[in-house]
């Protein structure tokens, strides 16, 4: 029996999920905890092994057993957003470390490094993950931490996760992949090689644009408790709440992926048709070269992609202005299709080009957001 359990598959995995009572009623599903304090025994022990929800809380262990497991991790930490979980992974770091980040990926890793961490103990650089001699030239004896986002968001730039991994490893560094746009159906970093994964929980995992949270996943538990430290020091803890909603929304999981996957291959396939577009950045129509490398490494492509228009960024920014279907937002995961100017949200330094409009598709019928494209192209 035991084995059967092992070898079901992901969406198997995730239907299931939270659906273990732990009371006598026999109810279906697990009952959140909403709670922040454990009673302690006469002994001065915890019985149930929970003393104090900025340390741990059952609901959201059970949110962390699941993400670990489908991630084919040793254990995960789930954070009150993704760039908490960001931050703690960073702060874990020791002092005088040296990070290589993606040239172009969501601006946020860049902007602690920039702001928070300036003139603190780290420094960093901007590479072409998805170049390795560029990445090998750049590691020194400090660096401590690649870190990757396969596929970026917004260029949706496919990085070697294996190569990466051996270049990190070689130079007893991490490989930390932000894995938020791939889903752990999509993609498992560690089976690859990599250390930590990260996840904006916010995005596909919860699915419904209703929870802020985070989670890093780790490929052997000592690799977590710096981490898990600063997390319980500083609080940044996902709270029982979205950790319910949170595994809520993973139940579905399997089935909107095939959803957003589906309709945004046929909605970027109008696009590199369409005679005002210049190009289409998703990973379901790129070179062949490219699609070797996500054979090896994933198992589709995703719901979001970009386009960039001809003409100028106020071209772009006139298309946005003529959607009705999509809604003109930032973010990306939920059952609502958002189109988005990234030039205009991320600071530079951005490789965004200013004629990029990032569209994240939701669950809406695709014949109505190719029509929504269509006529906001027209006008
Ligand atoms: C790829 C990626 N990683 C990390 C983050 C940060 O996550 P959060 O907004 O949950 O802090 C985002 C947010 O847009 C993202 O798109």
């Amino acid at each position: 029996m035991m084995d059967f359990c092992m070898s079901l598959h992901p969406e198997t995995l995730l239907a299931h999920a939270g659906t273990i009572s732990d009371d006598a009623s026999g109810a279906l599903l697990h009952a959140p905890h909403f709670v922040t304090t454990f009673q302690r025994a006469g002994d001065g022990t915890y019985p149930g092994g929970y003393v104090y929800t900025r340390s741990g809380n059952p609901t959201r262990t059970l949110f962390e057993d699941t993400l670990a497991r489908l991630e084919g991790g040793a254990a995960c930490a789930a954070f009150s957003s993704g760039q908490a979980a960001t931050m703690a992974i960073l702060q874990s770091l020791p002092p005088e470390s040296h990070v290589l980040i993606p040239e172009s990926a969501y601006f946020g890793i860049g902007a602690l490094l920039e702001t928070v961490f300036s003139g603190k103990s780290l420094s960093y650089d901007r590479v072409d993950m998805t170049n390795l001699f560029i990445v090998k030239s750049k590691i020194r004896s400090e660096t401590q931490l690649i870190w990757v986002e396969t596929p970026s968001n917004p260029l949706c730039l496919i990085s070697d996760i294996n190569a990466l991994a051996q270049l990190a490893h070689q130079n007893n560094a991490l490989l930390v992949v932000d894995n938020t746009l791939a889903t752990p159906l999509l993609q498992n970093p560690l089976k690859h090689g990599a250390d930590l994964v990260m996840h904006s929980v916010t995005k596909y995992l919860s699915g419904h644009s209703d929870v802020l949270a985070g989670a890093v996943v780790a490929k052997d538990e000592a690799l977590l408790s710096g981490i898990r430290q600063i997390q319980t020091l500083g609080g940044a803890v996902m709270d029982p709440f979205s950790a319910w909603l949170a595994m809520r929304g993973m139940r579905s999981l399997g089935a909107r992926m095939r959803v957003h996957q589906e309709s945004a291959h046929h909605v970027a396939t109008f696009l590199a048709g369409h005679h005002r577009v210049k190009c289409v950045h998703y990973p379901g129509i790129t070179s062949a070269d490219v699609q070797t490398l996500i054979s090896r490494q994933m198992s589709g492509y995703g719901g979001l992609f970009s386009f960039e228009v001809f003409g100028t960024a106020q071209d772009a920014l006139a298309v946005t202005d003529r959607v009705k279907v999509f809604t003109r937002a930032t973010s990306l995961g939920g059952t609502e299709s958002l189109i988005e100017h990234r030039h205009s949200v991320e600071k530079p330094p951005t490789t965004t080009p200013p004629t990029l409009l990032r569209c994240a598709i939701g669950l809406e019928h695709p014949d109505d957001l190719i029509a929504d494209l269509a006529q906001a192209l027209a006008g």
